[in-house]
């Protein structure tokens, strides 16, 4: 397994170039099952959920073809069972369900598990494919889905913890071949969902209301071929300007989309930095000041759950005491036991951290829980004292392409060693 050191102490200047989204990705490569004829998607980031996903579409069938960022896909014959293997490994293999079951009428996939950011049930998928028409069973730890034809109908989506944004594409996904209008409610309104959204519409889909709480599908009969390009990615956006406010002198994104950062731009210059972005670009700079925070993770157009670690690892070394309230994924806070062995001073109390800003943190050995944690890790490793050495990286790898090259390439020390 490989792990990561950071060398502590260097600062960060210059640019660096934010990859494809690989949320939404992940459900556009699934849609393309629901057509017989060849997609194209650009844009796709080169990382393990993705191949992942990959495989996936080549077991249920489909040809996949991939060359530096694009990936060519033809669904011309497909099965409808996906195998536990490398569904387990993926949480997101969830969204092969939706275009199965639009296009055969049947899938059968393996129930995911929870993971380390909580429980992450699917009840609210499987609510909408049975409003659609399916009988829905689990059985011997698999999904099985079956429906003689779908019908459009009204789903409302909002769960306790507001709308689900793999949920909405998912039943977006079967909606789209489903027999008259369905209407969605309490849809994510999730800039992913847009873009699974503007996807299923190239290839003819009809559907209005993207980007807000009601989704408005007529069902069409078939769907076909379509190019598309993935937006780019906001949590790796964000994820590098948190890098830039912990240790930049002046760092800027490049291919990115600012108006989906306003939350976290927000939060940023709350807490005292100077960002400027044009259409495609943002820069951060340092402006002395090291005001704490107050935060909330809601879903968009609120402060993304994804950010929330990166924040917690910036505001360990703020002045002052910051608050941050997790009310996506409630038990989300796996990286503070990590920065706590690196020095910070944080209390956790039900769905909550108070952080208790420390001069400087130090560099310890780490263990990369999930995903965004992981990048905490690193992000507070930057300007720590001595080397923060972070095992089990692939968590990481998950979703950030090259994060150690990217930070070296702005004047980071950051070695991989293999195992
Ligand atoms: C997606 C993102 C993930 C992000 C999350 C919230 C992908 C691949 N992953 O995950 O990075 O953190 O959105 O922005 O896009 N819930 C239910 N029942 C359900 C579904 C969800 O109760 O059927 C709950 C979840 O436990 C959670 C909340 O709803 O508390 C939001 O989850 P959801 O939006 O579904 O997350 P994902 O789509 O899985």
């Amino acid at each position: 397994m490989d792990k990561i050191l950071v060398h502590g102490g260097r600062s960060l200047e210059g640019q660096v170039r934010i990859g494809g989204s690989k949320n939404s990705a992940l459900p556009i490569l699934a849609a393309t099952l629901l057509t017989k004829e060849k997609c194209v998607i650009d844009c796709v980031p080169d990382l393990s959920d993705i191949h992942y996903m990959l495989t996936i579409l080549s077991q249920l069938g489909a040809e996949v073809e991939r060359a530096s960022g694009v990936v060519q896909i033809l669904a011309e014959k497909i099965r409808t069972e996906a195998p536990y293997e490398i569904v387990r490994k993926m949480r997101a293999s969830v969204c092969v369900l939706g275009p199965l079951l639009g296009r055969e009428k049947k899938a059968k996939v393996s129930l995911p598990g929870g993971c380390v950011i909580g429980d992450r049930p699917i009840d609210l998928h499987l609510k909408g494919f049975e409003a659609l028409g399916a009988k829905v069973t689990v059985k011997g730890g698999d999904i099985l889905l079956e429906a003689s034809r779908l019908r459009g109908a009204r789903i409302n989506l909002r769960g306790r913890q507001g709308p689900t944004v793999l949920g909405t594409g998912n039943v977006m996904m079967a909606a789209v071949l489903a027999e008259g209008e369905t209407v969605i409610e309490g849809a994510a309104e999730e800039p992913e969902v847009v873009d699974l959204a503007d996807f299923l519409t190239a290839m003819g889909a009809r559907i209005s209301g993207a980007g807000t709480q009601r989704l408005e599908i007529e069902g069409v009969k078939e769907l076909h071929a379509a190019k598309h390009t993935v937006i780019p990615d906001r949590i790796e956006a964000g994820t590098f300007l948190v890098a830039g406010a912990i240790a930049g002198k002046k760092v800027t994104i490049t291919r990115t989309n600012p108006r989906h950062l306003e939350a976290v731009l927000t939060a940023l210059t709350t807490a005292g930095f100077e960002i400027s972005h044009t259409e495609e670009s943002v820069t951060i700079s340092p402006n002395g000041s090291r005001k704490p925070l107050h935060l909330e993770t809601l879903p968009y157009p609120g402060f993304p759950t994804d950010m929330q670690a990166q924040f917690c690892a910036m505001l360990a070394t703020r002045h002052g005491t910051s608050v941050v309230t997790e009310t996506v994924f409630p038990q989300r806070f796996m990286h503070v036991a990590e920065l706590k062995r690196m020095g910070a001073n944080i209390e956790l109390s039900d769905h909550r951290a108070t952080i208790h800003g420390v001069e400087q943190l130090s560099g310890a050995p780490v263990m990369a829980s999930d995903l965004r944690a992981s990048a905490a890790l690193v992000l507070a490793a930057l300007p720590a004292d001595g080397v923060t050495e972070i095992n089990r990286v692939y968590h990481i790898d998950r979703g950030y392409e090259r994060i150690d090259e990217k930070l070296n390439s702005l004047g980071a020390h950051i070695e991989r060693v293999k195992a």
